[in-house]
């Protein structure tokens, strides 16, 4: 049954293959936008670049599903736009951690990965394209044995939350940062973004990164460009976009 909080539609199931998939057959079906889905648990999560998300009941499966009033290609904005958010709904439940934005699309919490976040483009039954923003939070339990370390809300506080209620905060935070950058663009989010990102400033190594020897680069990590690009610095002062990869230390 959809329910409402304070701005937007939210369907809940108990368990479901991937909220994201759903998302993409409530759009075919002909609900209207903004929505959102939320699910107990998911049998086929998926997270980037193929890779299956564990989504173990207990923690957060959301996707948020809208048609941005700007051009299609800053759409992806909108992920760092909604890691921003994820961090805001986050900080009162978790005051003592130290929250960052890991690039491209994750929440760290104390240096472990406690939230990803997946952007989708997908077809209406009109034909017109959408985004769906899929978030993961780890409310309570977390996977072991990860290539980056994950921790969850309860390994951090011994906090017990309820995902319904961290869904409904979650989209109001959403639908209220979307309006935001639809009406003021990118500059205050890059900035609020960049501010709280992991490893800024440092020495990093991106593997997994397109075109580069090996897939693995390493160089100082200066900046984020409008286009969500890390701007990596290497010797000679050069200044390599990565569009793509698995930042670390
Ligand atoms: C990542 O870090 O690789 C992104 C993970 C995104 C997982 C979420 S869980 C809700 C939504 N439904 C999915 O199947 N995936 C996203």
């Amino acid at each position: 049954m959809p329910s409402n909080s304070a701005f937007t539609r939210l369907h809940y199931y108990d368990s479901i293959d991937s909220t994201n998939s759903e998302a993409q057959r409530l759009l075919l079906s002909g609900e209207a936008v903004p929505f959102a889905i939320s699910a107990g648990a998911q049998s086929a999560g998926r997270g980037r670049q193929g890779r299956a998300w564990q989504s173990a009941e207990g923690n957060l499966f959301y996707s948020f599903v809208c048609k941005p009033d700007a051009v299609l290609q800053i759409w992806p904005q909108l992920s760092f736009v909604a890691a921003i958010a994820v961090c805001e709904v986050l900080r009162p439940i978790m005051s003592q951690a130290n929250l960052q934005c890991k690039w491209p699309n994750d929440v760290l919490c104390n240096d472990k990965k406690i939230a990803g976040i997946l952007l989708e483009t997908s077809p209406d039954r009109a034909g017109a394209t959408n985004l769906i923003i899929g978030i993961g939070i780890n409310i309570s339990s977390h996977p072991d044995g990860m290539a980056y370390p994950a921790t969850s809300i309860f390994a951090e506080t011994r906090k017990t939350i309820g995902p319904k209620q961290l869904a409904e905060d979650l989209g109001d935070k959403l639908q209220f940062h979307i309006g935001r950058w639809q009406k003021d663009g990118f500059a205050l989010f890059r900035q609020a973004w960049l501010d709280q990102a992991a490893f800024r400033g440092q020495k990093i190594t991106v593997s997994e990164a397109a075109g580069a020897p090996n897939g693995q680069l390493s160089g100082i990590f200066l900046d984020l460009r409008d286009d969500g690009a890390l701007l990596l610095g290497l010797e000679e002062n050069k200044v390599l976009p990565i569009f793509s990869g698995i930042v670390g230390l």
